[in-house]
């Protein structure tokens, strides 16, 4: 792997965090509407999607980067935790929508939305970082 291919992964992981944040808007604005049948649609939504981001982070865009980057294995298995809170927060929104609890599932959204919001903000930040290294080795390793 090489530095186009950091800065290739970068620039999809950031164009699918764009994407996301529309399905984080229609299920937010489904909740807030207190509409059963929207939020159901808009959590499906949500569902899927950020599952599809999540797993391709987990399965295909860490794994490579943690080979080539050994040094930064630790932040990485950071990044796949969140992933798996991330889920376990879904699996509570999804219960309360069956539960017809809009306003709980409403505030679980709401904790979800913040930490993924910051997530994204972590991992574009640490990428950057990734190309900047490459991009100055002798910054990254001063002996080098
Ligand atoms: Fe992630
Ligand atoms: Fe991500």
């Amino acid at each position: 792997m090489m530095e186009r291919d950091i800065r290739s992964i970068e620039d999809r992981i950031s164009e699918e965090h764009r994407r996301l944040a529309s399905f984080f808007e229609h299920l937010r604005e489904a909740l807030g509407d207190n509409d059963p049948v929207a939020v159901r649609l808009g959590l499906d939504e949500l569902e899927a999607e950020l599952e599809r981001h999540l797993s391709q982070e987990d399965q295909l865009y860490y794994p490579a980067l943690s080979a080539l980057r050994p040094e930064h294995r630790e932040t990485l298995a950071h990044f796949v935790a969140d992933h798996d809170r991330f889920r376990s927060e879904l699996e509570a929104i999804s219960r309360w929508v069956g539960a017809g609890e809009i306003p709980r599932a409403h505030a679980c959204f709401e904790v979800l939305a913040q930490g993924f919001a910051a997530h994204e903000v972590h991992e574009e930040e640490f990428l950057r970082g990734l190309e900047t290294e490459f991009e100055s080795p002798a910054a990254a390793d001063p002996w080098r």
